[in-house]
């Protein structure tokens, strides 16, 4: 019955104490191969090497592309220590493009630049000074110089053709040659990348920046000397790099597998566009989150024959049709007889769901929920413990952290199951970043432009 099934979904979906470490002892591991060249976590090496002071000045544009949205800012860094000005505008990221061709993509992307433009600069756009602009593209990109970044390969969902294995800053500039814009690329950055900048700028304990929204990712400082992949350009061991670690593919194939992957897990993998890829995001990301809940609820129906017998599930089986924030509603339906979630059960799928069912729901969504932001913490625990931190403050951002319902106090309760604290204050925590990928990335581009300045 429906009270032996919720037993037996809260064996599969809880993470315990001891897998936790088991995880995080796994991902040091990998973390360390990725410095080497090896394995299945890039640490692309980022090319930001200092963070900035406080003293930047200057006016740029941000470029963020990460997946929901695609948003467009004006950054100006003001001559007082940490004051910014900004002004921004969103466009939506029209789901036929993801896997479009590399033209449209970026012929889209120039168009909404130019009517950032048009918009925001009407009386003055044919005497403005060319602006340097922070590209935040957030997936995994070789970087060989800063404003450089060849696709490794797409993730998230998207598959745009003629991208991966090129360098992404000529496609872009070349739609904006071609619409004769005053922009000229500084710098390519990810959003992990900018959300640790833009975090660092106004606290100096920050050593990590995250993302968990759509997908999920990490970012820390790294010393030349313990990347052992660039050894070969002879640069200073003391020197910092800012390393974009793409640890959503960690525990991919080809390594000890630790994950507690149920068969809802392996059947996003398997119907997904890249198999065997992203193997730690597709548990935790915003992105599956939802889906992960369908393939769950489905078989509950069509195999176990234990919910919504005598119903047609017509609409509930879209791929996807769920996203994270159906869980986070039903998670934070404020009525004991889950009415909300009822309503919304009949509204979007014609489903009738009775009090069983509903509690079925709600229990569900919080294993999931919970789970993720279990997992989530091994990534923050393993580069904590790699880098030998007592103690830091972390820079994270994306829908799951600033919407999902309890996220940051369930990461909190799994960090300290992982390192075993029971202190009054944890010695590590999460909190907002302040817009990583406008004002970081605007930061990153005027750190570049004072580099070349300089001369170096
Ligand atoms: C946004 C950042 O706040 O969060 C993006 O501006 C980032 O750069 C994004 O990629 C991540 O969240 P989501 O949920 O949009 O993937
Ligand atoms: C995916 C991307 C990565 C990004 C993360 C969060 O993991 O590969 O570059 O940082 O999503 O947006």
């Amino acid at each position: 019955d429906i009270v032996t099934e919720i037993a037996s979904l809260e064996r599969l979906f809880t993470v315990d104490q001891a897998k936790l470490k088991e995880i995080t002892e796994q991902f040091i591991v990998e973390l360390k191969d990725g410095l080497e060249g090896n394995g299945n976590i890039p640490m692309n090496p980022s090319w930001v090497m200092n963070m900035p002071d406080g003293e930047e000045t200057g006016r740029f544009l941000a470029l963020d592309m990460g997946g929901t949205n695609l948003r467009v800012c004006e950054i100006e860094l003001v001559d007082e220590k940490g004051e910014f000005d900004i002004i921004q505008s969103k466009y939506r990221m029209p789901e036929e493009l993801k896997s479009g061709n590399a033209e449209e993509l970026w012929d889209y992307t120039a168009d909404c630049i130019e009517q950032f433009i048009e918009y925001h600069h009407e009386d003055d756009k044919d005497n403005l000074e060319t602006l340097p602009l922070g590209f935040t593209f957030s997936y995994p990109a070789t970087q060989e110089y800063i404003d450089h970044g060849v696709l490794q390969r797409w993730t998230k969902g998207w598959a745009v053709e003629g991208v991966e294995g090129h360098d992404v800053v000529p496609q872009l500039e070349k739609a904006l040659r071609e619409r004769k814009l005053p922009v000229t690329i500084a710098a390519l950055v990810n959003d992990t990348t900018g959300t640790l900048v833009a975090s660092a700028y106004t606290d100096t304990a920050m050593r990590l920046g995250c993302i968990f929204g759509t997908g999920c990712n990490g970012a820390y400082v790294e010393h030349c000397g313990n990347i052992p992949k660039l050894k070969h350009m002879n640069l200073p061991d003391d020197m910092e790099m800012l390393i974009n670690c793409e640890y959503g593919a960690f525990n991919s194939k080809g390594t000890t597998p630790v994950l507690p992957k149920t068969p809802y897990d392996v059947m996003i993998d398997e119907t997904s566009p890249r198999p065997g890829q992203q193997a730690y995001e597709k548990m935790i990301s915003g992105l599956y989150l939802g889906e992960i809940f369908r393939l769950t609820m489905l078989d509950l129906h069509d195999n176990k024959k234990l919910i919504f017998q005598n119903q047609d599930l017509a609409q509930f089986r879209t791929p996807f049709c769920l996203d994270s924030s159906f869980l986070s509603f039903i998670e934070e339906d404020p009525f004991e007889n889950l009415s909300e979630t009822q309503d919304m059960f009949n509204d979007k799928f014609q489903v009738k769901a009775n009090k069983a069912e509903l509690e079925l729901c709600r229990r569900l969504a919080e294993l999931i929920g919970t789970r993720a932001a279990r997992l989530c913490a091994c990534g923050i625990a393993a580069i904590c413990k790699m880098k030998g931190f007592d103690s830091c403050h972390v820079g994270a951002d994306g829908s799951v952290f600033n919407k999902y319902p309890h996220f940051k106090q369930r990461i909190a309760k799994a960090l300290r199951d992982i390192l075993d604290w029971t202190g009054r204050k944890d010695p590590i925590v999460l909190s907002a970043s302040e817009d990583g990928s406008g004002v970081g990335a605007a930061l990153i581009a005027a750190l570049t432009v004072k580099r070349i300045k300089e001369g170096n």
